[in-house]
């Protein structure tokens, strides 16, 4: 009993240690906070099932005052490197809770739900979600391990 014990204890232990996390982006600043259906604090990998919606709920300090935000989720095939969008429409933030404008060392939350299409494939992707200001500034980014199932 103490060894079954000891042995849930030690997975529970590891599955905790190396629970996969969203990661920030190069040339970017991060997200303050990242949550994404059906994966709730373990990211490996976030089932995207098809004919499903994911909900992404984001929370950010805004670097910049700008009067409108546009956001960008795309999947990187890991094994090809190829960047393809996941469409968003509309793709401004003004029509997912962030406000317009928005203002400098503010923080603000916007949640957004995308549709997984049945004829997408099966795979792996390198999930990226992006925040650009007026004149494509760059003000949050995070990336998370996805698979489309
Ligand atoms: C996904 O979201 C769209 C738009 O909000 C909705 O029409 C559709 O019923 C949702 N699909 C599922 C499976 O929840
Ligand atoms: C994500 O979930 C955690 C835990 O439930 C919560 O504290 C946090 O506010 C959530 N973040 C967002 C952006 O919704
Ligand atoms: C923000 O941009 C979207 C899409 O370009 C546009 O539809 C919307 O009216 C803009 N909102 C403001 C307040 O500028």
């Amino acid at each position: 009993m103490l060894k079954v014990t000891l042995v849930f204890c030690l997975a529970t232990l590891w599955s905790l240690t190396f629970a996969i996390l969203p990661r920030p982006c190069r040339d970017f600043p991060s997200f303050t906070s990242v949550n994404v259906s059906d994966c709730e604090g373990d990211f490996s990998p976030c089932p995207f099932v098809k004919g499903s919606n994911v909900t992404l709920t984001a929370s950010f300090i805004s670097n910049i005052d700008s009067q409108n935000t546009t956001i960008a989720v795309f999947g990187k095939i890991t094994t090809l490197k190829i960047r393809t969008p996941f469409p968003i429409s509309p793709n401004s933030g003004c029509f997912y809770g962030i406000p317009c404008p928005i203002k400098k060392n503010e923080e603000y939350t916007f949640q957004l739900t995308m549709p997984i299409r049945r004829l997408y494939p099966a795979i792996r992707v390198d999930t990226g979600l992006e925040l650009f200001g007026d004149n494509n500034a760059r003000i949050a980014c995070v990336q998370f391990p996805a698979r489309i199932q």
